[in-house]
């Protein structure tokens, strides 16, 4: 690997440059409201590409311990990640998709690298992107978790495919396409130089210290996140540092009064979640952030389980819109039958219905009807996959108007943004990310200059 370089170090991220201001692009007919998303002439904008790359467990505290060739000080000291490693995304993935020191269960198959093609825009109300991506999977990933009547239960069915339930259990590897956008700022402590490895943890699912799932469960806070929808967490997932007591100890979790605090001095990212299965049917995108854990925003999102899991689902599939009521294993192979439950066209009510032993259903549904709040701000997020190559157009408000779970994104201020593809029903940590990508709102020099619309 090459030595330390400096910040000037040439870039290898291939970008464009038109300019910043494209007034010929579209009319924006009345500013106070935006352009019309789907008539931005996005072949007019210039376009980056960001390699992402397999990161295997290159958690938080791997980067700082010594394994980490004695840059251990440095990454501590909040050194960039790309100090070092500018242009060695080919190479980290390919050291770390196969057999490694951090990578003990590697998945087979796994592409090490994947070009992420991003292109921004915005006007006085939007921020506009759209990407572009080859899927390594076979077919589309467009189906999320399903649940199955198992004669006395409902219980999970088909997962990631290191999933024990499909590996020991033979459930179908089932797990959705998605994209993932990160946004932070100079707010959150050494995120511009070190991006997602901020969020990422030993104690998450997959990784090195996995926490123990009961200990988890009984969590007040981390094991309570889905209580509303009669679940138990029983797995760790992103968080800052800045939220625990202990250093980054899972259970360590800040005072609600402490974690309010934090989150008013704008120390959280947003997350915005593209799902082929979960949000797409309807055009949209989840909106997450991440703090003391990974949650949704505030509100209602479009994307909601399917009834209380365990005590059975709310929805089944309308048989006057789709044929059939319910599905059954051998449908998940055939493209013809529906797989979304969408409320108020695909969907009628569970009440009343006897199951049988083998009935399978989507264990969420999409209800656009109540979503509300900051958790149904993404509301365009449409993507199409033609011969594997996913693009994706997304818009959100540069402020949404909810500045304690999104981050406000005002013009001629940079950001700093983490993107991540999984793919391949390949699922929780085997994706695949970037390193930190600054991104203008127009003026502003970055890696992606937001052109802006007039
Ligand atoms: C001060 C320089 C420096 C900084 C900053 C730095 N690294 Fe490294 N990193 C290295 C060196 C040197 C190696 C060892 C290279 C080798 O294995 O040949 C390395 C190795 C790695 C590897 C293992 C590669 C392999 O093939 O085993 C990963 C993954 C990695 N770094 C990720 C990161 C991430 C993520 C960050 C930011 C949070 C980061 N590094 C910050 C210098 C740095």
């Amino acid at each position: 690997m090459t030595e330390l370089c400096e910040r000037s170090c040439a870039r290898t991220w291939t970008s464009v440059l038109l300019g910043t201001t494209l007034g010929v692009l579209l009319l924006v007919a009345d500013p106070a409201k935006g352009a019309d998303v789907e008539k931005i002439d996005w072949s007019m904008l210039p376009s980056t590409i960001l390699p992402l790359f397999y990161p295997g467990q290159s958690s938080y505290q791997w980067v700082r311990s010594e394994e980490h060739k004695r840059v251990a000080k440095a990454v501590e000291n909040g050194d960039p990640c790309l100090e070092c490693h500018r242009e060695e995304e080919q190479d980290l993935g390919t050291a770390l998709v196969v057999e490694h020191s951090i990578e003990p269960n590697p998945v087979e198959g796994k592409v090490s690298l994947v070009p992420l093609e991003v292109q921004a825009a915005h006007d006085e109300v939007y921020l506009y992107m759209r990407f572009s991506w080859k899927s390594s999977g076979e077919g589309p990933g467009d189906m999320g978790n399903f649940m199955r009547y198992d004669g006395a239960e409902w219980q999970w069915y088909g997962n990631h495919r290191q999933h024990e339930a499909v590996v020991d259990d033979g459930q179908p590897a089932i797990y959705p396409d998605r994209l993932g956008i990160m946004i932070g700022d100079e707010n959150v402590d050494m995120y511009p130089n070190q991006g997602c490895w901020m969020t990422c943890h030993d104690s998450m699912v997959g990784m090195e210290d996995q926490a123990i799932e009961e200990d988890v469960a009984e969590h007040p806070v981390v094991g309570a996140i889905y209580k509303q929808f009669g679940l138990t967490n029983s797995l760790v997932r992103k968080f800052l540092p800045e939220s625990r007591t202990d250093e980054t100890a899972w259970d360590a979790v800040a005072s609600a009064d402490e974690l309010k605090g934090l989150r008013e001095e704008g120390k959280f990212l947003d997350l915005i979640i593209w799902d082929a299965a979960l949000t797409n049917p309807v055009g949209v995108a989840a909106d997450f952030n991440v703090l003391d854990v990974k949650a949704a925003d505030e509100g209602r999102s479009r994307l909601w389980p399917n009834g209380k899991m365990r005590q059975g689902p709310a929805y089944v599939f309308d048989q006057g819109a789709v044929g059939f009521n319910v599905l059954a294993e051998s449908d998940l192979n055939d493209p013809a039958k529906a797989k979304h439950l969408i409320v108020g066209k695909t969907t009628a009510s569970a009440d009343g219905v006897a199951f049988k032993e083998g009935d399978i259903l989507p264990a969420h549904i999409l209800d656009v009807g109540n979503a509300k709040g900051s958790a149904a701000d993404v509301d365009y997020a449409k993507g199409s996959r033609v011969d594997g190559t996913y693009t994706v157009v997304i818009r959100r408000k540069l402020d949404t108007g909810h500045p304690l779970d999104d981050k406000i994104l005002e013009p001629g201020k940079v950001y700093t943004f983490g993107f991540s593809v999984h793919d391949d029903a390949a699922g929780k940590r085997a994706h695949v990310v970037s390193f930190p990508v600054t991104v203008s709102i127009g003026e502003g020099e970055a890696d992606i200059q937001t052109v802006t619309l007039e």
